[in-house]
């Protein structure tokens, strides 16, 4: 800025250009900035969504140069082909397969490049647009985005705070299928769930399979499915003390979402160097180069997601999507906040704000526990209450069972005298035998 410029956010104020005489220190806050960042390192949550087989691990592995395979780290579903997919193995019906079963699973490493070393948390959601029946299927998606909102505001509200191990998803890539048609309803009902949750950034997977044509006439047509619907992909922020340069990247960077992506594991030789081997994929009528900006959108996703933007995603997800999260959240136990303004910090409303988080959440576990322990009286009660009845109702099946016995034997008794009776009167009274001489 030049001296009497206006700043253009806060139009009255004047910015005074003066040189110190002598020197102060602060010409090297970026060098002390550069060393801290050296040292603690950089983190990344990344959330991978996309139908099984997609080619979210390659891309991953594309992008980081690394193994992400999650089935080596993890438990793989064994996939059944769809037409068996619910039936079990005697081949009864099961509704398995049916209805989405989507797991959430991690992979964490930490990556180096010139000494600069990067966290990497891939989240993976496996089973994701898998079912036939996928209503529902972001549920367990947004079940996790939450839950690491929840764990990093309970750790914002512990007397020792450790904020360093920020779990909480900074950015999403949803994998569109290559069909250079139109976003399917899973598609939409995911990105309008996920949107204001956390950074979205849409890639059309298997891009290679699409002409150049397709390709954009797909992304217009995605992107007109995302106006419609209100759908917010990331958008790279520019600032106003920005140089054009960097306005335009960042304008290009947003222009051309969704990204149309190739990803591969193999290494191929360099058509224009046969020393050397690229990332890409060999066809028999030639090679589709991962990292040639003619052939795919590639580079952009990675200049977005890493290169350029990697500081702006979480200062988004900590600012803007994890600040609604925390302010509904705490509106929801009761406690208002004004968002409109950024106070000063005051150490006594947050102590007052603290003490009525932690009040409302005694209140809630209070509540929950009284309702574990009610649940469980009438849990105790319906059993007693059962086994009364069976006890009643098995003193009444034994009473009529000897009462029938009883009837039984009154009966049989009854037969027996009258026909002793009978005997009796048939055959005349015999003169008594009084042993074998006379
Ligand atoms: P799950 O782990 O089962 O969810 O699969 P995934 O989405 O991780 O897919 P993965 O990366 O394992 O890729 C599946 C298949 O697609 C593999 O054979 C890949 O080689 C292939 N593939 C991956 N990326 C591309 C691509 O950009 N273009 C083409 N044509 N094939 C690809």
């Amino acid at each position: 800025l030049n001296e009497g410029q206006i700043l253009p956010d806060q139009p009255d104020i004047k910015i005074i250009n003066r040189q110190i005489n002598g020197y102060v220190g602060f010409a090297n806050l970026p060098k002390q900035w550069h060393r801290k960042s050296i040292k603690n390192g950089f983190s990344l949550n990344l959330l991978c969504v996309g139908k099984g087989g997609i080619g979210k691990t390659t891309l991953i592995n594309s992008l980081f140069n690394e193994n992400f395979d999650i089935k080596d780290n993890n438990n793989i579903i064994p996939e059944k082909p769809l037409d068996l997919a619910n039936e079990d193995e005697h081949g009864n019906e099961t509704d398995e397969g049916l209805h989405s079963n989507v797991k959430i699973e991690t992979i964490t490493k930490t990556i180096e490049e010139n000494g600069v070393r990067l966290k990497l948390t891939v989240v993976d959601a496996p089973g994701f647009g898998d079912a036939i029946d996928n209503t529902n299927a972001w549920e367990p998606i947004i079940k996790e985005i939450n839950s690491r909102y929840d764990q990093y505001l309970d750790s914002e509200n512990k007397i020792n705070r450790n904020l360093n191990d920020d779990n909480r998803i900074h950015a999403c890539l949803y994998f569109i299928e290559p069909t250079a048609h139109w976003l399917k309803q899973i598609d939409l009902e995911f990105c309008s769930m996920i949107h204001e949750k956390c950074n979205l950034i849409p890639v059309i997977a298997k891009s290679d399979i699409l002409t150049d044509e397709e390709i954009i006439r797909f992304k217009e047509r995605i992107n007109k499915q995302f106006v419609e619907r209100n759908i917010q992909t990331f958008k790279p922020p520019v600032y106003k003390l920005d140089d054009k340069e960097t306005i335009d990247v960042a304008n290009k960077l947003y222009e051309s979402l969704p990204y149309a992506v190739v990803g591969s594991n193999d290494f191929v030789t360099d058509p224009t160097n046969p020393e050397k081997t690229i990332r890409g994929r060999e066809y028999p009528w030639g090679i589709i180069e991962v990292e040639n900006e003619s052939q795919s959108d590639f580079i952009l996703l990675r200049d977005l997601l890493i290169k350029q933007y990697l500081e702006e995603l979480h200062e988004r997800t900590n600012n803007v999507l994890y600040e609604n999260y925390r302010s509904e959240k705490l509106i929801n136990l009761g406690i208002k906040q004004d968002n409109s303004v950024f106070k000063e910090f005051d150490p006594n409303m947050r102590q007052e704000e603290e003490k009525k988080l932690h009040e409302a959440k005694l209140a809630k576990l209070e509540a929950e526990m009284k309702n574990v322990f009610q649940l469980k009286v009438s849990e105790k009660e319906k059993k007693l209450q059962k086994s009364e009845t069976e006890l009643f109702a098995r003193h009444k099946e034994m009473k009529d069972k000897l009462t029938k016995q009883l009837k039984a034997l009154e009966e049989k008794k009854h037969q027996l005298e009258m026909s002793i009776q009978s005997q009796a009167q048939s055959s005349p009274a015999q003169p008594k035998k009084k042993g074998f001489l006379r």
